[in-house]
């Protein structure tokens, strides 16, 4: 699938508060400056749909975004963000506990992390949340440009195993080059097929 029609609804900080639910839905969640804005401008062919930013922390809300009239995309608040506050915290605990148990259209997470660093323990927390939840998820390593071929092995299998994923459940990504966009396209083609499928049954 290409992503030909591309918009924001809302930003919301409770996603109780969604009225537009319906379709089947892909979150981008990881930490904060790993790309998430990024990869949907990227999937999305589009510069400025997602607000991103030098300075981490840019998005501390949920964004919906529909695509194509088929499915909605979710940019999650990131994690991680060392100047954020106790409070903050606590307060974006609080949301991605109410987004996870509310998104019922959830299908999908691609929870991206950053090829150059090893997981962090917000990684590795978050990876055990999302495995509690039940979702289906894609591990998705971004900023793939900044590491030469020959080293994306080694930076992967640090990433593998604090990930607790297998090879071939991640996608290496560049929202600079396009590395890997057409295999996250095909991922989304492939689980929005199927969402769509089982709910015309
Ligand atoms: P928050 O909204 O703060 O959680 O960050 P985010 O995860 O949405 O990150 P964002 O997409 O805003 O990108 C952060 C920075 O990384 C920006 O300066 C981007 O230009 C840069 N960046 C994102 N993806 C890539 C990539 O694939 N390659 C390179 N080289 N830079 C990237
Ligand atoms: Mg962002």
């Amino acid at each position: 699938m290409e992503i030909k029609t591309a918009a924001f609804i809302t930003s919301l900080a409770e996603y109780g508060a969604f009225t537009g639910k319906g379709l089947p839905q892909i979150c981008v969640a990881g930490k904060s400056n790993v790309g998430k804005s990024s990869l949907i401008n990227c999937l999305a062919n589009r510069k400025k749909l997602a607000k991103t930013s030098n300075t981490p922390g840019k998005t501390r809300l949920i964004n919906i975004y529909v695509m194509n009239n088929t499915f909605h995309l979710v940019d999650l608040p990131g994690y991680g963000y060392a100047k954020v506050n106790k409070k903050e915290q606590i307060r974006w605990g609080g949301m991605m506990q109410r987004y996870f148990s509310a998104a019922t259209e959830l299908v999908h997470v691609l929870h991206l992390v950053d090829i150059r660093h090893e997981p962090t323990l917000e990684d590795k927390e978050m990876s055990l949340f999302l495995r509690k939840t039940g979702v289906p998820r894609t591990v998705i390593v971004t900023k793939a440009d900044k590491i030469s071929r020959a080293a994306r092995s080694k930076h992967l299998l640090p990433i593998l195993r604090a990930m607790e994923v297998q090879p071939w459940e991640v996608i290496p990504f560049s929202s600079e080059d396009g590395t890997g966009r057409d295999k996250v396209l095909s991922l989304i083609t492939s689980v929005i097929y199927q969402a769509t499928d089982l709910n015309a049954e």
